[in-house]
């Protein structure tokens, strides 16, 4: 544009050059503040995440009365970020106006050279105009260059960001890492020696640990081919912790975990987790239909395979009995069935697969008296017919008496083991927790 100026009227097209410094000016202190963030911590949690813990909890805010201290916490919250935005504004607009003012600085002075070339005849109208609408879409473009710009330079660092997650090495956790040892057999022994360990997040928190009398260094336990074995104890004292460090969720700080005496960190990952049947307290079931989240164990599964997985979690009559049978849609998350159904379903979708190793945690706590009747007679009875590995937790220990051997945690570490009759003899922290239980109830020793 300055150029066909120059070629036009020389003299205006001198002046838009002794301008450009202004616009370029203008430029650098807008990158300048853009590039500024207006950090809106405060420390707790952010507008978005206490509305989302609102809305998933609202039965819990509706039933304490919470719904006005809720809209106050969230009002309280939004002032920081309210104020970070202010902030942006303020120095956004500055930031235009500046510009602004440097095109039209501009445009006055190329106007103004123009038209005393103009009143002293010393150019045509046609090269005035000529040069003065050039030098206009030349600034315009250079305008329209920088907003690309800005926009290049905001893609390429969300890009890095992307590629540096992509490019992270797998960890041995990690369940698409190829890596790691899949033997073509499994006889179910498995074994924690000397664990210590402490989440990531609470490095200083050791959930397992040597005991202070130095008499053991950590968790070790020993656990032979299909036996089944509970972890109980009291809320907190590392049970569900024993489960997530056998499927590789965490890594032992120290000490080790194997599987027929190979250590899990040496196991592949998916194999490892596709070789157990795991069922937690509220397991998750996805929309579809019965058979579509049974199917989610083994995908290739026959209908045979289907219904005897079903039966084997006394899920069958139940299914039965829904209007559409296998084909009955369950809602979003299983809504549409009962906690005892649904945890049913769970253990037909764990079982199916007949995975070598079960792993229970807490399956039945949250059913009512007579659902945890009939799903632990479930999982009795698939014990007792086809014996596997299986760990469970448990926290109503009637559910577990008949577990071939009971691992009581406490204080870090494996506090009391043995059958329900060797521990209630042994009248420590076992028949303790047993008595606080009601006994099984009939006073039953
Ligand atoms: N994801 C986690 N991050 C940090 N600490 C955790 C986590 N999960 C559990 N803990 C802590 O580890 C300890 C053992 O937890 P857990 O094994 O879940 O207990 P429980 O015996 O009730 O199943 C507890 O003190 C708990 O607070
Ligand atoms: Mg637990």
């Amino acid at each position: 544009g300055v150029t066909i100026a120059l070629v036009f009227a020389w003299q205006v097209g001198l002046a838009a050059l002794l301008c450009v410094p202004l616009i370029m000016g203008a430029a650098i202190i807008q990158k300048m503040c853009m590039s500024r963030r207006f950090t809106t911590d405060n420390g707790g949690l952010s507008p978005p995440t206490l509305l989302e813990q609102g809305l998933r909890g609202i039965t819990s805010v509706q039933a304490y009365g919470m719904e006005e201290k809720m809209c106050n916490d969230y009002t309280v919250a939004l002032v920081p970020e309210s104020k970070g935005k202010i902030q942006m504004g303020a120095v956004a607009g500055f930031v235009f106006g500046f510009s602004q003012f440097a095109v039209f600085v501009t445009f006055a002075v190329i106007f103004y050279v123009g038209s005393q070339l103009l009143v002293q005849v010393k150019v045509d109208f046609v090269s005035f105009f000529t040069a003065i609408l050039a030098i206009m879409f030349g600034a315009l473009g250079i305008a329209q260059v920088t907003v690309d710009f800005n926009a290049q330079q905001d893609g390429l660092a969300a890009a890095q960001r992307i590629f540096e997650i992509i490019d992270e090495p797998y960890n041995e956790m990690d369940p698409l890492d190829p890596s790691g040892d899949k033997p073509s057999s499994i006889d179910g022994a498995i074994s924690f020696k000397d664990v210590t360990f402490s989440y990531p997040s609470r490095p200083n928190h050791l959930v397992y640990r040597p005991s202070p009398d130095g008499d053991r260094s950590g968790f070790s336990l020993d656990i032979k081919p299909k036996q089944s074995v509970a972890f109980v104890g009291k809320s907190g004292c590392g049970k569900s912790t024993a489960l997530q460090l056998f499927l590789k969720f965490y890594e032992a700080n120290s000490g080790s975990v194997t599987l027929d005496g190979k250590d899990v960190r040496d196991l592949n990952t998916k194999w490892l987790r596709e070789n157990v049947g795991y069922v937690g307290q509220m397991p998750v079931l996805f929309q579809g239909t019965v058979r579509d989240n049974i199917l989610m164990g083994k995908p290739d599964a026959t209908e045979d395979e289907i219904i005897k997985a079903a039966k084997a979690a006394n899920a069958f009559d139940f299914v039965m009995g829904l209007n559409a049978d296998f084909g009955t849609d369950i809602g979003s998350g299983g809504m549409l069935l009962s906690g005892g159904q649904r945890q049913r379903v769970a253990i037909a979708r764990a079982i199916i697969s007949d995975p070598a190793i079960l792993v229970l945690d807490e399956a039945t706590a949250a059913l009512d008296n007579e659902s945890e009747r009939i799903v632990q007679a479930a999982l009795d009875d698939l014990q007792e017919k086809q014996p596997r590995t299986t760990l469970v937790v448990a926290h109503r220990l009637t559910t577990v008496k008949n577990c071939d051997q009971i691992c009581v945690l406490d204080g870090g570490g494996v506090k009391e083991l043995g059958s329900h009759s060797e521990l209630l003899d042994k009248k420590g922290l076992y028949a303790e927790l047993w008595m606080k239980q009601g006994g099984g109830g009939d006073g039953e020793k």
